[in-house]
C-alpha cells in the first residue's frame, strides 16, 4: 500500500470514530484492553481509552509500514543523515548505550568518544562529591548553578526536579532566562568559594546563556579574584569557544553535533545532574532509555510503545483534527515534564515543510500544555471535561511513592485513575446542561512503578522515539529548528537600537514600542 491510501483509508475511518463512543467499544472489543495495553521498559501503558477502535489500530499500523517507519528507525540507529537540512545525524541512543557498543555517525565509529566523556564526566563529579576536587579556597563543593536554556536546560533541570534527594549534599540551581531576575535569585545565598558553576551551550553563541554567563563569572571573579575562573565548567560542541570563554582546560566537556539539543541530555549535559545525583543514579538513567531504545529497535510495530503512542497521537491530531494535546502527571516530581515534552514536541514537529521541502500535507505537532496533577484539575480541566474542543490528554502516574504520607499518595492516584474515567465516560446532566459532562475525551495511561533513575530514563526515550515516528509519518525533519532563528536575529536588531543605535525600518507598531523602551 502506497502512503497516501494508507492515509487516506485511515482518516476515512476517523470519521467514524467522530460520532462513536470510546466506552462503547470495549463490549464489543473483548480483547481490546489487552491489545492497547503494553509494557515497555518498566512502564504500563493503557492505550484502549483511544478513540479508535482495533480495526483502526490496524490501519493506522498499515500506515506506519507503509510511511516507512522501520527502515526510518533503522537509518536513525545506523547513524544515517536523517538531518539534511543541516547534513547531519541524530544518533542520541550512543550516549546511553552500555560500553562496548558500536555505533557511527555518518560511518564513522562514534562509541570510543563517548565512552571516554562519560568516563571523564563521572570522574569529575565523583571527585567533587568526595571532597576530592574542592574550590579554590580549599572548601567543599556544595552549590552548582547551571546555566542553559532549552535543550540545554530542560532535561537536565526536569531530571533534578524528578530525582532530587529531599537533603542534598550539593544543591543544584538552574539559570535559562536572560532576565536578570532568574540569576540573581539563583546566586543569592550561594557562596562562590563552595559553587561550581556549569555553563550549557551546545554552540556556545546563546545570547541569553552567554550573558548569563559573563554575570555569573564576575559573580565569582568578585569574591575570589581571577583564581574564580577554577570554578567555571562548561559543556559544549563548540571547545574552543568555551575555553575562549576562560573555561579551563580539563574542565570543558564536549558533545557532538550529531546530537540535537533537545536529545542532549543523555551527553555531557548531564554533568549538573552527575554532580547533583551522582554518577551511578546517571547510569541507571542511561541504562531504562537504553532499556526502551531497545524495545524501540526490536519490538514489533503491534507491541511497539513509541509507535502506538505516536499512531494514538495521529489519529487524534489527523484524523480528528485536534490541536491540542495535555500532559498531566500525577507526581509533583515529574511537573517539569510538559515543558520538556514542549521543546521535544514542538521544536522538533512544529513544520509546515517537509523534509525535502515541499509543503507538508497533513496538520504536524500538536501544542502540548500540562503541569502536575492534581493542580490542572483546579485550574483547565474544566474545558477538558465541558469546553467545545476535545484535547487528547497523557495522564501519568507512580505506584509507588516512597516520601510523605501514603495516604496522600492514595489520593493523587485516585484522581490521576478518577479523572481518565471521567473524561471518557462523562454525564448525563439530565434537566440541567451545565451540569452535562460530554465525556468521549480520550486519554492514554502511563504508569510507573517507582520514579527511580532508569524509569525516568525510559520514559525519556519513549517520548523521544514517540516523536521520531510522528516526524516519519509526517515527513518532516525532526532534528532542525530554523524557525527559532528570525526572532534571534530581529532581537540582534532591536538590541542594537535600546542601546542607543540609529532607529530601524519597522512596521508602526514595533516602531512605537521601540520609541518607549529606548533610553
Ligand atoms: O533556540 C533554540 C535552540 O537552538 C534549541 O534548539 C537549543 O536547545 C537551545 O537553543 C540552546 O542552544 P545552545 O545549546 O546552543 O545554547
Amino acid at each position: 500500500m502506497t502512503p497516501d491510501a494508507a492515509w487516506t483509508a485511515l482518516e476515512t475511518a476517523a470519521a467514524a470514530a467522530r460520532d462513536r463512543r470510546i466506552d462503547s467499544l470495549f463490549p464489543a472489543e473483548p480483547d481490546r484492553l489487552a491489545r492497547l495495553s503494553l509494557s515497555a521498559a518498566g512502564l504500563d501503558i493503557d492505550l484502549s481509552k483511544q478513540p479508535w477502535s482495533l480495526g483502526d489500530l490496524d490501519l493506522a499500523l498499515s500506515l506506519a509500514r507503509a510511511a516507512g517507519v522501520e527502515p526510518a528507525r533503522e537509518a536513525l540507529f545506523d547513524g544515517e543523515m536523517v538531518n539534511p537540512s543541516e547534513g547531519r545525524p541524530a544518533v542520541h541512543m550512543a550516549l546511553r548505550a552500555p560500553d562496548g557498543a558500536d555505533f557511527n555517525a555518518l560511518g564513522q565509529p562514534i562509541s570510543r568518544a563517548v565512552e571516554a566523556t562519560r568516563n571523564a564526566v563521572a570522574a569529575y563529579a565523583e571527585a567533587v562529591r568526595r571532597g576530592a576536587r574542592a574550590g579554590a579556597t580549599g572548601q567543599p563543593i556544595s552549590a552548582v548553578v547551571s546555566i542553559g536554556i532549552g535543550g540545554s536546560d530542560l532535561g537536565p533541570r526536569l531530571i533534578w526536579e524528578a530525582l532530587r534527594p529531599l537533603k542534598p549534599a550539593i544543591e543544584i540551581r538552574f539559570v535559562a532566562n536572560v532576565d536578570p531576575n532568574e540569576l540573581a535569585q539563583a546566586l543569592t545565598g550561594l557562596d562562590p568559594a563552595t559553587t561550581l558553576i556549569v555553563v550549557i551551550s551546545k554552540t556556545f553563541t546563546t545570547q541569553e546563556t552567554l550573558a548569563n554567563a559573563q554575570a555569573a563569572r564576575a559573580w565569582l571573579r568578585a569574591a575570589l579574584g581571577q583564581a574564580g575562573d577554577a570554578h567555571l565548567l562548561a559543556v559544549s560542541a563548540a571547545p574552543d569557544r568555551a575555553r575562549a570563554f576562560g573555561v579551563p582546560e580539563g574542565q570543558v566537556f564536549p558533545f557532538w553535533d550529531w546530537v540535537g539539543g533537545r536529545y542532549s541530555v543523555w551527553s555531557a549535559v548531564g554533568l549538573p545532574c552527575a554532580l547533583g545525583l551522582g554518577p551511578d543514579a546517571i547510569a541507571a538513567l542511561h541504562a531504562g532509555a537504553h532499556a526502551m531504545d531497545r524495545h524501540f529497535r526490536e519490538a514489533p510495530l503491534e507491541a511497539n510503545a513509541p509507535v502506538l503512542l505516536a499512531l494514538a497521537h495521529v489519529f487524534n491530531r489527523n484524523g480528528l483534527r485536534r490541536p491540542l494535546r495535555a500532559v498531566i502527571p500525577y507526581a509533583q516530581r515529574l511537573r517539569l515534564l510538559p515543558s520538556y515534552l514542549q521543546q521535544l514536541e514542538m521544536e522538533s514537529n512544529g513544520k509546515q515543510v517537509e523534509a525535502g521541502g515541499a509543503p507538508v500535507e497533513r496538520a504536524t505537532a500538536a501544542s502540548v500544555f500540562g503541569d502536575a496533577g492534581t493542580n490542572g484539575q483546579h485550574a483547565y480541566f474544566q474545558l477538558l471535561h465541558q469546553g467545545v474542543d476535545v484535547v487528547p490528554l497523557d495522564i501519568l502516574a507512580v505506584r509507588h511513592n516512597t516520601e510523605g504520607d501514603p495516604a496522600a499518595q492514595r489520593k493523587l492516584l485516585a484522581n490521576a485513575v478518577a479523572q481518565a474515567e471521567a473524561l471518557m465516560v462523562g454525564r448525563d446532566g439530565g434537566p440541567e446542561p451545565h451540569r452535562h459532562f460530554p465525556g468521549n475525551r480520550p486519554s492514554s495511561f502511563v504508569l510507573l512503578d517507582r520514579l527511580d533513575p532508569a524509569r525516568l530514563g525510559a520514559l525519556l526515550a519513549l517520548y523521544e522515539h514517540k516523536t521520531f515516528v510522528e516526524s516519519v509519518l509526517w515527513r518532516i525533519n525532526p532534528f532542525d529548528q530554523w524557525g527559532v532563528e528570525l526572532g534571534k536575529t530581529l532581537a540582534g536588531r532591536v538590541l542594537a537600537e535600546l542601546e542607543g543605535g540609529p532607529p530601524g525600518a519597522h512596521d508602526p507598531s514595533t516602531a512605537a514600542l521601540i520609541g518607549k523602551l529606548r533610553p
